[in-house]
């Protein structure tokens, strides 16, 4: 989809969109509507349920007395209320609305809304932004759909009375909607066209944006001692492999980065501890933390964040074989920590216990924040509505969460303790990775990771229940989420720009 800027012009393109706010009050561009159609607004909004509530849509089909093919009237709700979040919903909301009236060039009005906290242009910017991350669809390998069953939106324009000041408010925006997009492409792939080696070279990518690309592979961590993580990639044909991205955009070149640790297992089986076959196929989404932290990178980049930044990704494919990991086997962690390797199935914590160890070490971050689908029981636990958050730090888990809380992807801190730790001793190791049967499942892989990341500040979000969109939300199309992006951006903005 095509987004334009530019100044307020009612008939600019075929289907016109017209703000209303609670209670059927029409915004200025709304009312020269009406007057310009005879009432036709006015009639069409009172013949039906349309309130002005917000992200409610209805179409008025070639309305008499403006050269336009269909004026949509989109709800907006109390401007006191219209924050960037809220814009961003209504663009979300607006998308599909605009396909299913089948609408191919749309452009909407924004005017200046009394008591409302964002000008016309940020307006404008978050509105198409919503648009876009709501309209994402990977339909790269549908060679037989009908032009019928695709989305008609091609171009979006967002008129106001300062386009080029929407324009400047809208880089930064696009910037992390590509990288909400880069994240979803990478986890909506299957993981034959997605494994270590082609997510590593997907990665490589970004240099173009000026982030700093290194990648280790099986001979590189075998040298560093990262015995846990290549232990779960004994198994595949494909080769383990540590992708590493830095980011330097901070004033002070030297000032301490932030650091961001993805869980990338590429595909899931369970290893010789085989997952069931129904719905085994799902597991091609146990790379999403890994896949948000290259979004993340894309979107700090692509809007020249003023903070240095890692990004680090453990990229192993889980899969058995007579060279697997078997239950029973004891492996050592670059910290030298020794693990039981119990289920071959918790596996998500190998990975992470090396790289969260190895970006410790190397980098000295101000904190790192782990993202990984590690457990089944987070999905009991709290749903596909929050992510679970564990955290070692009282004020780096609160930044967390308000950043979730402004752009609608929300974490929920659960506990770490003595207790728990307890559970994962082993008999013979110095840890196992498992806990005590199912109980606890998510908090007891946290504690796990906890032993590797020293006196460090480090947050855990375990997002087995936000990777995929089984039914769509505001800016979430079903499918790859891309959960993380926006919510960690935010908390670099809001806490951590120089
Ligand atoms: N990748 C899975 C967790 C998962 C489950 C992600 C559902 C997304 C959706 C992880 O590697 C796993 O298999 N965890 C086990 C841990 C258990 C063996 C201790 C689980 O949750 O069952
Ligand atoms: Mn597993
Ligand atoms: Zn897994």
């Amino acid at each position: 989809m095509d987004i334009s800027f530019s100044p307020i012009d009612l008939t600019a393109q075929p289907t016109l969109v017209l703000g209303v706010l609670e209670e059927r009050t029409l915004t200025p561009s709304a009312e020269a509507a009406d007057q310009a159609t005879d009432g036709a607004i006015g009639r069409a909004m009172a013949a039906g349920r349309f309130t002005g509530k917000k992200d409610q849509t209805l179409a008025l089909a070639a309305p008499a007395g403006l050269d336009v093919d269909r004026i949509v009237l989109l709800g907006l709700g109390a401007p006191a209320k219209l924050d960037a979040q809220a814009a961003q919903e209504a663009g979300g909301a607006l998308a599909p609305a605009l396909n299913a009236l089948g609408a191919t060039r749309a452009a909407v009005a924004l005017d200046h809304l009394d008591g409302c906290p964002l000008e016309p242009a940020q307006l404008a910017a978050n509105l198409v932004c919503g648009a876009r991350l709501r309209a994402y669809r990977f339909d790269k390998y549908r060679t037989k759909e009908k032009d019928d069953d695709k989305p008609t939106m091609v171009a979006l324009t967002a008129m106001c009375a300062d386009p080029k000041a929407a324009e400047a408010d809208h880089a930064p925006l696009a910037a992390i909607a590509a990288g909400v997009e880069f994240t979803r492409d990478l986890v909506s792939e299957p993981a034959n066209v997605v494994y270590p080696e082609s997510f590593a070279e997907q990665v490589e990518g970004l240099a173009s944006l000026g982030v700093d690309v290194e990648i280790l592979g099986e001979a590189a961590m075998r040298k560093l001692g990262m015995g846990a993580l290549l232990s779960v990639g004994d198994g595949s044909v494909r080769e383990s492999k540590l992708a590493v991205m830095r980011w330097n955009g901070a004033p002070d070149a030297d000032a301490a980065p932030v650091a961001f640790v993805g869980k990338g297992v590429t595909f899931d089986t369970g290893g010789i501890s085989l997952k069931p076959a129904g719905g085994m196929e799902e597991m091609k989404y146990d790379m999403a933390g890994a896949g948000c932290v290259a979004g993340l990178m894309k979107a700090l980049a692509g809007r020249k964040a003023r903070v240095n930044v890692v990004g680090v990704l453990g990229l192993v494919e889980n899969m058995p074989s007579g060279g697997a990991t078997r239950p029973g086997d004891v492996v050592t962690s670059m910290s030298g920590q020794t693990i039981e390797v119990i289920n071959t199935d918790a596996e998500g914590r190998l990975v992470l216990s090396d790289a969260l160890h190895y970006t410790r070490t190397r980098f000295k971050p101000q904190f790192m924040v782990d993202l990984a689908t590690l457990t089944g029981a987070v999905v009991v636990s709290l749903g596909t509505y929050q992510a679970g958050l564990f955290c070692n730090d009282d004020d780096l888990a609160e930044r967390i969460m308000g950043a979730g809380q402004s752009v609608g992807e929300e974490a929920w801190r659960m506990p770490l303790g003595k207790r728990y730790d307890r559970d994962i001793n082993s008999e013979i190791a110095d840890m196992k990775n498992v806990g005590k049967g199912r109980e606890a499942g998510s908090i007891t892989a946290a504690q796990f990771l906890k032993r590797f990341v020293g006196e460090t500040k480090w947050a855990h979000l375990d997002i087995a229940g936000m990777a995929w969109c089984k039914k769509e939300t505001a800016l979430v199309p079903q499918g790859a989420a891309g959960f993380g992006v926006r919510m960690l951006d935010r908390l670099v903005a809001d806490h951590y720009e120089g």
